[in-house]
């Protein structure tokens, strides 16, 4: 079974080390951009589009979700990053968890379809992270927490425990999100921010 990483961005050389901290080697990395096709990215070389992966039988291939987000204000910018991983699971094809040898995840911690767990990250008991999920580098999850398919716990974000994230939410980089506080779908948390309230959906919280 070959392993694909999609998009070649700067998430994916990301995702590339993860894999090879775990013995896997990407056959390829696919691109939407045909003029990249050739290039390579980690040590591994772009040689196809999305469209060509999608030629392949999906039964024969193994997926990783290699497009990264910027957050505004007003949009946690994760909707390309979701599009990309629907478009391909909607077809059968199969993205499996990825965690770097490095990251730390409970043994009983779950773990959805695509989930990836960068560099340092920590997952302890009873977490539940859902599809296509990314805590990146150095970021915790503390028990019980919960996170919604397609959210974003960016680099050194610490979640305490019981935590609920929902779907496509972005915590920024450093952010602390205090015992047991709700963050609605969609919502942005600024980096650095202290979360000490519950957050709406699709709403915001900043540096007070
Ligand atoms: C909060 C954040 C999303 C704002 O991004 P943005 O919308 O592009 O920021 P802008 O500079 O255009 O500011 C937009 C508004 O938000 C306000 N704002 C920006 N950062 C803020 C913060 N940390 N706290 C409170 N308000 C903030 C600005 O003052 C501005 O308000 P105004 O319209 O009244 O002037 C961004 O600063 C951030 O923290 N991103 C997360 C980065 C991250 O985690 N990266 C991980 C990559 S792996």
């Amino acid at each position: 079974m070959s392993f694909i990483v999609l998009c070649a961005g700067g998430h994916a050389r990301v995702v590339i080390e993860a894999l090879l901290s775990c013995g896997i080697h990407p056959a390829a990395v696919a691109d939407r951009n045909v003029a990249r096709i050739g290039e390579a990215i980690g040590g591994v070389k772009i040689t196809g589009s999305d469209d060509d992966v999608l030629k392949m039988a999906a039964d024969t291939v193994e997926l990783a979700n290699g497009l990264g987000n910027r957050a505004s204000r007003s949009d946690s910018g994760l909707s390309g990053r979701r599009a990309l991983f629907d478009r391909f699971a909607a077809q059968g094809y199969k993205f499996p968890v990825i965690a770097h040898a490095s990251a730390v995840v409970a043994s009983d911690a779950q773990l959805g379809d695509g989930a990836q767990v960068m560099a340092g990250a920590v997952i302890q008991p009873a977490a539940r992270i859902g599809r296509n999920v990314l805590v990146n580098t150095r970021a915790v999850v503390e028990h019980d927490c919960i996170v919604g398919d397609h959210a974003h716990v960016a680099p050194g974000a610490v979640l305490c425990g019981g935590v609920s994230i929902g779907e496509s939410v972005h915590i920024g980089a450093a952010a602390v999100v205090l015992v047991g506080v709700k963050v609605g779908a969609g919502a942005v948390v600024a980096a650095g921010a202290v979360v000490k309230k519950d957050v709406a959906a699709g709403g915001f919280a900043g540096n007070e």
